[in-house]
């Protein structure tokens, strides 16, 4: 049985030592791909494959065609919008991802933004504190629930929505439950995303939204960044020059949002929420193990195309 580990952002080099010997002591072989810059290579590699392994790589309808003997790919880490699900579905086979395994990376890097912007960008100059500040968690996730356990260490007043989760749970946090997206961003300084790229979400995030924040709002995205509208976005930072936008996902727009609007955007060099050895070991770890599992016992359990 052969897996293939196809990273254009490869895991840390330890990690994929580690694969490789969880996945042969049960009797499987591990191929590698790694920061591959033509698709071709992708389709190439996955040929002969029975499982594959992706971090954001686009595992696409082509993709999918190119693999005839693939049986399962696991996305290691948590949104799978990379993943053409029907295209998986049509042939039969399980799309999985990781949950929770990048999660803690994740949410100590919305902090460490947040900390970031609020003193002036490490740069001379009088900054703010977070403490008792109003953090607004937009979906209470894995990562949504770390973020608001990290930020009440940093005195943060935290609130969050979130009309998946029942209330009762996230007040158990010591979490204020508000009843809107807009009592959400009418009351917090800090709005941090946590929610997945999909129909649902893709644009959801724009002017109407940014300009019901409090002065000095700071929207903060770790998710991804098609959930936001960016000329709304580029209108609210216009009309509201006390407005932040932080990002661990350039926008398309980034050149003109850095140009525009300096000192008040900032976005990481490359997503980076989960390059942390922890993070590349837990996710990669367990998906190498969801795949000798899945092949042994039939498991299903993180199975995202059911
Ligand atoms: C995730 O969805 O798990 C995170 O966005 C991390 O993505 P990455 O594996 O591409 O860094």
């Amino acid at each position: 049985m052969k897996i293939l580990v196809a990273t254009e952002k490869p895991f840390a080099k330890a990690t994929v030592e580690g694969m490789k010997s969880i996945a042969e002591k049960a009797g499987f072989t591990i191929a590698l791909l790694e920061k591959y810059t033509d698709k071709k290579e992708l389709l190439d590699a996955v040929v002969d494959v029975d499982a594959l392994i992706v971090r954001s790589d686009k595992v696409t309808k082509e993709v999918i065609d190119s693999a005839r003997q693939l049986k399962i790919v696991v996305r290691a880490g948590a949104g799978f919008d990379n993943l053409d699900l029907a295209a998986c579905t049509g042939r039969g086979i399980v799309a999985m991802n990781t949950p929770g395994q990048n999660s803690n990376a994740v949410a100590e890097l919305a902090l460490g933004m947040m900390v970031y912007i609020s003193r002036n960008c490490f740069c001379p100059g009088t900054g703010s504190e977070l403490k008792g500040k109003n953090l607004g968690i937009q979906a209470y996730g894995n990562v949504g629930r770390l973020v608001a356990k990290i930020a009440k260490g940093f005195g943060m007043n935290v609130y969050a929505f979130d009309p998946f989760v029942p209330a009762d749970l996230i007040e158990k946090d010591g979490v204020k439950v508000v009843a809107s997206l807009d009592e959400l961003y009418t009351t917090c300084q800090f709005v941090s995303l946590h929610i997945p790229a999909n129909e649902q979400t893709k644009k959801s995030i724009g002017y109407a939204l940014l300009t019901k924040m409090p002065h000095g709002g700071c929207l903060v995205n770790t998710a991804r960044k098609e959930v936001i509208d960016e000329d709304g976005l580029i209108k609210a930072l216009e009309e509201r020059p006390d407005l932040k936008y932080i990002t661990d996902i350039a926008a398309a727009a980034q050149d003109v949002l850095n140009e525009k609007f300096a000192g008040r955007v900032f976005a990481t060099p490359k997503k980076m929420g989960a390059e942390t050895a922890e993070a590349n070991t837990n996710a990669g770890f367990a998906a190498v193990n969801q795949i000798i599992d899945f092949f042994a016992t039939g498991n299903t359990k993180f199975q995202v195309n059911k």
